[in-house]
């Protein structure tokens, strides 16, 4: 899927599905939902009203998404999704994100290939527009979609500007990662994967040096020494691309291997390699976390998703 970015209004959009920012009674509004009304005529109403009349009685649920005519819109349908409100006190994103995910799951029921999507719940409902991006962006990238182009189309610039700045904290698309690590030659994975094979309990060992006294009242810090095996791993991992430039730390907020996450095994290998990314690279944030990637087996399981992409998924 290709995410871009429009500076523009999204009623102008010719796309087969609109996403509007909408409120529960789905009888319309101003921003995003007063322009898609405007200019899609009385017809999305009147399928709102039947919507309301039956399916959702008690209106349509924040986070949930429901699809209409699109009237005279220069598309097929709309797509009408409740965004949270923005509150200081409680973290509303997995709301947020629930928006962009069931939009585009209403998007894959209906077959449509290009969705314009509006930066829900970033206007009224004041959510500030970096983190609203960032959510926008996380959860579209992340999503299992058969949509072809999810374009975002921001109305002012100073959202536009924040859209810009998500994408590339996102970094490289699945694709783009994918296609680094094709590119790489064979034996440099060969020997990646046959270190993999021969670690040994003892290869797993951390041992930690330093925090003996290093002058009057200053003591050196305890540091992590990993072995040999570990070290040309981590050192191929780099070479071969695996390790990528992007916002780990808000990525790995979303741990595909924590509790609850969608695991790496099915996902894509991009994710493995943001993985591999965000253990390498907060290395440099708090010593000790390749050792504790070591220990939990996230760095192994980075290293079998590796291996069933290059033997069953790598172009040939
Ligand atoms: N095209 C694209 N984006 C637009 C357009 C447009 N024509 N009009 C406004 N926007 C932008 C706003 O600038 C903002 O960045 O859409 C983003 C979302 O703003 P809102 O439309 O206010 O949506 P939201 O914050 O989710 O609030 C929803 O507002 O309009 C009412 O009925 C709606 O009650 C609901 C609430």
């Amino acid at each position: 899927m290709r995410i871009t970015l429009v500076h523009g209004d999204i009623t102008e959009q010719p796309v087969d599905a609109v996403v509007n920012a909408a409120n529960s009674s789905l009888m319309g509004g101003g921003g995003v939902d007063g322009a898609i009304h405007r200019r899609g005529g009385p017809a999305i109403l009147e399928e709102c009203r039947t919507l309301r009349s039956s399916r959702y009685g008690e209106g349509l649920p924040v986070g949930q998404a429901v699809a209409t005519t699109a009237g005279d819109l220069p598309a097929r349908w709309v797509i009408h999704t409740v965004g949270p409100v923005h509150s200081r006190a409680e973290d509303r994103s997995h709301l947020l994100a629930s928006c962009y995910r069931e939009a585009l799951r209403v998007a894959d029921e209906l077959g449509a290939a290009t969705v314009a999507l509006p930066a829900v719940s970033a206007g009224v409902y004041g959510w500030p527009s970096d983190d609203a991006a960032r959510v926008a962006v996380t959860t579209v990238r992340a999503a299992r979609t058969r949509v072809a182009e999810a374009r975002f189309v921001l109305f002012t610039a100073d959202v536009y500007a924040a859209f810009e700045r998500a994408l590339l904290a996102a970094g490289p698309s699945d694709e783009e990662i994918a296609a680094r690590l094709a590119a790489q030659p064979g034996e440099r994975w060969r020997e990646l994967f046959a270190l993999a094979d021969a670690l040994t309990p003892a290869d797993l060992e951390v041992t930690w040096r330093g925090g003996q006294e290093a002058g009057p009242g200053v003591t050196q810090a305890p540091y992590p020494v990993y072995g040999d095996a570990v070290e040309r791993i981590l050192g191929l991992l780099g070479e071969l691309g695996v390790v990528v430039v992007f916002g780990w730390p808000d990525w790995v907020r979303g741990n595909p291997l924590w509790p609850g996450g969608r695991g790496l095994e099915d996902a894509p290998v991009a994710d493995a390699a943001r993985l591999a990314t965000a253990i390498v690279r907060g290395e440099r944030f708090g010593d000790g976390t390749i050792g504790h990637a070591l220990e939990t087996g996230t760095l192994q399981a980075v290293l079998r998703r590796l291996r069933r992409w290059h033997d069953e998924e790598r172009p040939r």
